[in-house]
Parts: C-alpha cells; sequence; structure tokens
C-alpha cells in the first residue's frame, strides 16, 4: 500500500435552520437591545432549530450537501465524524443517526466533544484516519443546536449562540495544491470551569450554560494566538503565507483583538459570525462557505483555522483548500 502524505478537505457545505431570530427578537424576551449586542459582539442574528429539529436533522442536511458538491454517494463514505455538545440523546452517537438518514451503509461512525475546537479536532483526527489508511472518504460535520441549552432568561449567554451545521469530506490529497498541511491540538482542563453546560434543566432548557465571559475572552485571544504562533513557526510559515485566517466566531471583539495583538492583518481573518452567531463546533466550516461564497476565498488559498471553546480546548490547522 502505497503511504499517503496528506489529506485534503474539500467539500465544504453548510446548513442554517429557516427561524431567525434578530437582536430586536432578543430585546423582547430579556433584558437587551440591539446596539449592546452588535456593538459587543459583532453579532446581528442567529438561526434557530424547530423544537422537533435536532442536532443530526442539521447535521444530515449539511452533509447532503456536501456529498452533492463532491458528487459522491453516501456509499463512498467509510468514517463520519460528528463533533457537538449538543445531541439529541447522550447515546447513542449523532455520528449513526446520521448514517442511517443519509443510507451511508458502508461507514462506521462516532461523536467527538471538544466544543467549539471541535471542527479543529475532527480535522486532525479525519487527518490521521487518512494518512494511516483507515479510511478513504471522512465525512466530517460540526453541528449544534446550542438554542436547546441556552437559559433564554440570561442575557449574558443567550444573546452570544445561534443554531447550525458545516461539513466537508476528508480524503486522499491527489495533488500538492489541495492538502492539509498540519494540525495542531491543546487542551487545559485547569479551566474546565470557565464554560459549563450543566447537566441539569433549568428555564425549561435541556441544560444550562454558565460562563465567565471576560476570562473566555482573554483565554481565546491568547490561546488562538498561541496556537496560531506555533503552527506557522512549525511548519516554516509565516501569516504573509497564508491567504484567509478563520478563526472560530464567537465575538467579533474577539477576532480583532487576536488580528491586532499579533500583529495579523485584519483584513485576513473571515468574519460570518454576524449572520449566525456562535454555532460552537460548526463556526469554522461556516466561516469558510460564507468566504468561498462571497468571493474571497478561492481554490488552492492557503486557509488558517483556529478555535478556542470550552475544557478549554483550543487548536489550528494549516490547509491549502
Ligand atoms: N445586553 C445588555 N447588557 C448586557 C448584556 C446584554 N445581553 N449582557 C451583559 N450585559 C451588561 C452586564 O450586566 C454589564 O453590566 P454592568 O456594567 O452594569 O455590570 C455590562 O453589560 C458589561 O458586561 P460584561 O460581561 O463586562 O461585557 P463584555 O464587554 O465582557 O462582553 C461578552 C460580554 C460578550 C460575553 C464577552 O465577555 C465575550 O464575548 N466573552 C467570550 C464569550 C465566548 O467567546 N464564548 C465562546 C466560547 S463558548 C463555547 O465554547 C461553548
Amino acid at each position: 500500500m502505497n503511504k499517503i502524505l496528506h489529506s485534503r478537505m474539500s467539500g465544504i457545505a453548510t446548513y442554517l435552520p429557516e427561524k431567525i431570530l434578530t437582536n430586536d427578537d432578543l430585546a423582547k424576551i430579556v433584558d437587551t437591545n440591539n446596539e449592546w449586542i452588535v456593538t459587543r459582539t459583532g453579532i446581528e442574528r442567529r438561526h434557530i432549530a424547530e423544537d422537533n429539529e435536532y442536532t443530526y436533522d442539521l447535521a444530515t442536511k449539511s452533509a447532503l450537501k456536501t456529498l452533492q458538491a463532491e458528487n459522491i454517494s453516501a456509499s463512498d463514505i467509510d468514517c463520519i465524524i460528528v463533533s457537538t455538545t449538543t445531541p439529541k440523546d447522550k447515546c447513542p452517537a449523532t455520528a449513526v443517526k446520521v448514517q442511517s438518514l443519509l443510507g451511508a451503509k458502508n461507514a462506521f461512525a462516532f461523536d467527538i466533544q471538544a466544543a467549539c475546537s471541535g471542527f479543529v479536532y475532527g480535522l486532525s483526527i479525519a487527518d490521521s484516519f487518512i494518512k494511516s489508511g483507515q479510511a478513504k472518504n471522512v465525512l466530517l460535520i460540526g453541528a449544534e443546536t446550542m438554542s436547546k441549552v441556552t437559559d433564554w432568561a440570561d442575557r449574558s449567554t443567550c444573546v452570544l449562540f445561534g443554531d447550525g451545521a458545516g461539513s466537508c469530506i476528508v480524503s486522499e490529497a491527489i495533488d500538492d495544491e489541495h492538502k492539509v498541511i498540519a494540525t495542531k491540538l491543546y487542551s487545559d482542563g485547569n479551566r474546565y470551569d470557565q464554560i459549563v453546560i450543566h447537566n441539569s434543566e433549568k428555564n425549561n432548557c435541556r441544560g444550562h450554560m454558565t460562563m465567565s465571559g471576560s476570562e473566555v475572552f482573554k483565554s481565546a485571544i491568547r490561546c488562538m494566538a498561541e496556537s496560531v504562533n506555533d503552527i506557522l513557526t512549525e511548519n516554516n510559515m509565516t501569516i504573509d503565507d497564508v491567504d484567509w485566517i478563520i478563526p472560530h466566531q464567537a465575538n467579533a471583539r474577539i477576532i480583532k483583538s487576536l488580528c491586532e495583538q499579533n500583529n495579523f492583518p485584519a483584513d485576513k481573518a473571515i468574519v460570518s459570525l454576524q449572520e449566525h452567531a456562535n454555532t460552537s463546533s460548526a463556526t469554522i466550516p461556516m466561516a469558510i462557505d460564507c468566504g468561498i461564497k462571497s468571493g474571497k476565498i478561492k481554490d488552492g488559498n492557503m486557509l488558517l483555522l483556529t478555535a478556542m471553546g470550552a475544557g478549554l480546548t483550543w487548536g489550528s490547522a494549516i490547509v491549502k483548500l
């Protein structure tokens, strides 16, 4: 068997539920206003799943678009990885339901949970499966229904999150122009308490979130900067070699500070959070999709993905798309 040197990422697609909740809509539920939310976060609206629409539904709808974009059938998929913090049920995995809904009968399927860093973690796992020959076509999905674990009475968190899914195929690189160059992952369980989705019901949601907003804000900038600088150095690259930075989409001020404090050109950062808010592990494929659709990201561009989430977990990836 030939040694596979690189995987590639292709077929980026996203799915957002139809229902839109604007900042003005939120102002009718909690004591907030559009100006506060836009100024402090950059978020303008978020999509919210219906009561009977679950993470596996969003994941499947995004995956179908990926299969169509790649012109491959579900039976060609041999591994499905879903990154989610918001499965409908604790067990079995969201990924096996997606397998069933797609009819991907030749796949093995499982979930990972690394909060907002989940897509980068999933990409790293998929890349390893391709390089080791354990899989040929990995369907990687980040999917969340954050609205179902949001405490809609807590204005400090309910304005921040939205629902959605993003997906891609990770397969063997067939040329040097489209490949996953590197991934790098980190975690620090000593900061477990900074963001927690508790396993208890509050105000009619299936769990409730507590977050030290300002601590997370500072951690996000430091962690993403650390992983970006490490991965670039380890791969003998600088920010000048990167066409687009794709940061986790939590807060526009975090992205701005990340760029300013590290001398990254701010106009290289893709920002899409105004449209969908923080969809946790789905934000990175959503931002890439937005960048492609707006004509910014082009075939063969060098992308630098970076994310930080609960755990804390964080990490980066360099991808020639
Ligand atoms: N509307 C109006 N006022 C509000 C709101 C709101 N929605 N929320 C808080 N406030 C008030 C506060 O009560 C406070 O009032 P006070 O000064 O009278 O006490 C004031 O606004 C300022 O509050 P801060 O918390 O200091 O506001 P800050 O500028 O830090 O912004 C925010 C808060 C947006 C949460 C910010 O800290 C942040 O983005 N943190 C990072 C969150 C994040 O990235 N999470 C991602 C990880 S999630 C995951 O992994 C699942």
